[in-house]
């Protein structure tokens, strides 16, 4: 176990992003309850996607990860979490077929509701309110009641979550996402999209195949790879009282774990190596991201590795890269550089998405290519370096939205107001996200003939 280490020792430490709770009794008393409410996960499932994800650090997997930047109590419904799951599964298909290798699933849903903000004040004309800091905290709308931080609305966050998983696992494993299905997963706005005609091929080629499999005996009644995907669920660990309440001792190894999702990461605002962030993540044993954006030095990415992943085992460690589509080139490599040095095992994904965010019409906005030209270059520059391009992490939603710029239907500025729902960032909707994991697979699919060239060459 992590030496001095407690579910509480991050208390000790400086913190960034801190709600300011006015009830801090009630807070406490929120706490205590959920402290007694039950796991939404099993350590045993936070184990089963460590293993996975030590594949994909040894090259031989691909971690799809991505859905919205925040979830809210308003759009929390069944057809929402349906459409996410089949934009998502199409991307995994797509990704499967492309990299001809097992792609790990893992949303960013079922927790993503706390967020860090870079001012913790908002100003609309001459009125200046605390910011928005996420369903789980405080309400959206520009009030002041709203803007409260409130601490029953972490009951409200745990009990949504618990709803949205239970479903998640339907799907999973109930027969949606059985692969005779494939070609039905396209959502209804996709259907007449350039995507849509490249979706249908592939689904025909993998039916084609499931047909051979069934005339030799392969179904998915006899082999349940065919019937059931391992889905799994992160968000960013950024309120850490209710992590440490749904933090539990697991009875079989004895160890810490965050039962609040199968992976949790650290954002970029929060990652000093002496502040509570770190503290709290270091001492659970789950899966943990680490966003590293272009403030990260190689010698502070280093003293990070060291205290979150001092055993260095493979999975335990993925780090989420999002410098922007024009700070990638320089700082990408020199961090690959450090972590080979070392001999340290990671993850490599790329979040195409946070350095990449403008403003267009008062909106917040990420132009399509601006996404697309970070993905190429991480591609380019793993293979420069000789490592492996792990995975990319995205917002994304299975809704028909206009928040991001771009992409073959060619949203423009003026778009945006048609149909831009996010309670924070802007996510690709399920067209643009299709889009990118065909790139993505010919990107993949490009480095597998590559390296084939090089060993028969
Ligand atoms: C996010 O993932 O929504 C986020 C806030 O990211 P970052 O910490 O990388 O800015
Ligand atoms: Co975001």
């Amino acid at each position: 176990m992590a030496q001095n280490w407690t579910p509480s020792s991050w208390r000790q430490k400086p913190i960034q992003q801190v709600p300011d709770y006015p009830d801090l009794a009630a807070l406490a008393a929120t706490e205590e309850r959920l402290a007694k409410f039950p796991p939404l996960v099993f350590a045993g499932e936070a184990r089963r996607l460590k293993t996975a994800l030590a594949n994909v650090a040894e090259g031989k997997g691909f971690l799809l990860q991505g859905g919205d930047c925040a979830e809210s109590f308003a759009e929390h419904g069944a057809d929402t979490i349906r459409d996410f799951f089949r934009a998502f599964l199409q991307m995994a298909v797509v990704l499967t077929f492309g990299a001809q290798l097992p792609v790990v699933k893992v949303g960013r849903i079922a927790g993503q509701f706390a967020k860090p903000r870079s001012s913790g004040i908002e100003k609309q004309g001459d009125v200046s309110l605390p910011s928005y800091r996420g369903d789980i905290i405080n309400g959206i709308e520009f009030t002041e009641e709203a803007r409260v931080p409130n601490p029953e609305r972490q009951i409200m966050a745990y009990r949504q979550s618990a709803a949205t998983l239970n479903l998640l696992r339907a799907f999973a494993m109930g027969g949606y996402a059985n692969l005779e299905n494939v070609n039905q997963w396209m959502l209804g706005f996709v259907k007449d999209s350039p995507q849509a005609e490249r979706y249908r091929k592939l689904a025909d080629r993998i039916s084609e195949t499931m047909d051979f499999m069934k005339a030799i005996g392969i179904t998915s009644e006899n082999h349940a790879n065919l019937r059931e995907t391992d889905f799994f669920t992160s968000h960013e660990a950024l309120l850490l009282g209710y992590e440490q309440a749904l933090t539990r001792v697991d009875s079989t190894s004895g160890d810490w774990y965050a039962t609040s999702g199968h992976m949790i990461w650290i954002g970029d605002r929060t990652r000093q190596a002496d502040h509570a962030h770190i503290e709290y993540c270091r001492g659970i044993k789950n899966p943990i991201g680490l966003k590293c954006g272009p403030s990260l030095t190689s010698d502070g990415l280093l003293e990070l590795i060291d205290l979150l992943n001092p055993q260095n085992e493979a999975g335990r460690l993925t780090l989420i890269c999002r410098f922007g589509h024009d700070k990638v080139a320089e700082n990408l490599p020199r961090l690959i550089r450090a972590v080979e040095r070392e001999g340290k095992k990671v993850v490599w994904s790329c979040d195409p998405m946070h350095g990449n965010t403008i403003t267009l019409n008062n909106y917040k906005t990420r132009p399509f290519e601006r996404i697309l030209s970070e993905v190429e270059s991480f591609f380019q520059i793993h293979r420069a370096e000789g490592t492996h391009p792990g995975g990319i992490h995205i917002e994304m939603t299975g809704n028909d939205v206009t928040e991001c710029t771009g992409g073959a239907r060619a949203l423009s500025g003026a778009d945006l107001g048609d149909r831009y729902h996010t309670h924070c960032d802007p996510r690709l909707n399920a067209d643009q996200a299709l889009e990118l994991a065909f790139l993505l697979a010919e990107r993949m699919k490009g480095g597998r003939d590559e390296k084939r060239m090089v060993v028969n060459g």
